[in-house]
């Protein structure tokens, strides 16, 4: 598939057949991730491919759980109703695919940060300044993933969602502080064909100068 039809034509995918996905294939969508670039080719993500209907299930519950724990919480009755919602479906809906993706950023000491530091700079002003290369190259790595499924006929959805159980992950998957998971990339035969989300103009968006 060209590039351009790939980033055109790839949209989310939240509704899944249930064939399992072919190591193959999963090796090939890995690999796209791995080639991302990086800040320093420090390379700061390691993938986690979770088959396992049971482990997958026990993080669904667990964000379940996360939610009802932040209902009491919200703002107002219309961030209730979403949050509500979100609970049956946007941040859940990982549990219903053959395959998921955990991402992981690991740890990632720029210097340029320490030194930062060092000049009196605080972590606000630095976040401000060098905003979160560790994350951004991660992301690379999603997106280089995300193309490559839809490349190869298979859906996925970057999910963010689901973090709010992040603790509840570390123990169901085995984790310390030293990493966490930055998205989750379930993954398998669509079983939809959303039409693309609407997209700002490029001249809402793009200036050029000179
Ligand atoms: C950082 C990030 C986090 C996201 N988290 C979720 C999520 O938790 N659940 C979900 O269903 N979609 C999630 N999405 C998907 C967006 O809703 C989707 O990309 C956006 O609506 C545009 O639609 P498209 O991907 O079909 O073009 C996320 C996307 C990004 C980039």
């Amino acid at each position: 598939m060209d590039l351009f039809d790939a980033i055109a034509g790839r949209t989310s995918i939240r509704r899944f057949q249930p064939a399992p996905v072919p190591d193959e294939i999963i090796d090939r969508i890995l690999d796209a991730g791995r080639l991302a670039p990086s800040a320093n080719n420090i390379q700061p993500w390691s993938f986690l491919v979770i088959t396992d209907k049971a482990v997958l299930s026990a993080m669904a519950d667990a964000v379940r759980a996360a939610v009802d724990r932040m209902i009491p919480h919200t703002e107002d009755e219309r961030q209730k109703q979403r949050l509500a919602a979100y609970k049956g479906t946007y941040y859940t809906f990982f549990e219903t695919a053959p395959a998921v993706i955990a991402v992981f950023q690991e740890a990632y000491d720029a210097s340029a940060n320490r030194l930062l530091a060092r000049m009196g700079y605080s972590p606000d002003e630095i976040l401000r300044l060098r905003p979160n290369p560790g994350l951004q190259s991660v992301a690379a790595a999603v997106e280089n993933m995300l193309l490559a499924c839809h490349a190869l006929g298979y859906g996925s959805c970057w999910m963010t969602g689901p973090l709010v159980a992040q603790e509840d992950f570390e123990k169901i998957l085995g984790y310390g502080k030293e990493k966490f998971i930055a998205a989750l990339l379930p993954v398998g035969l669509p079983a939809e064909h959303p039409q693309p989300r609407p997209r700002k103009s490029l001249s809402e968006i793009a200036k050029k100068i000179g």
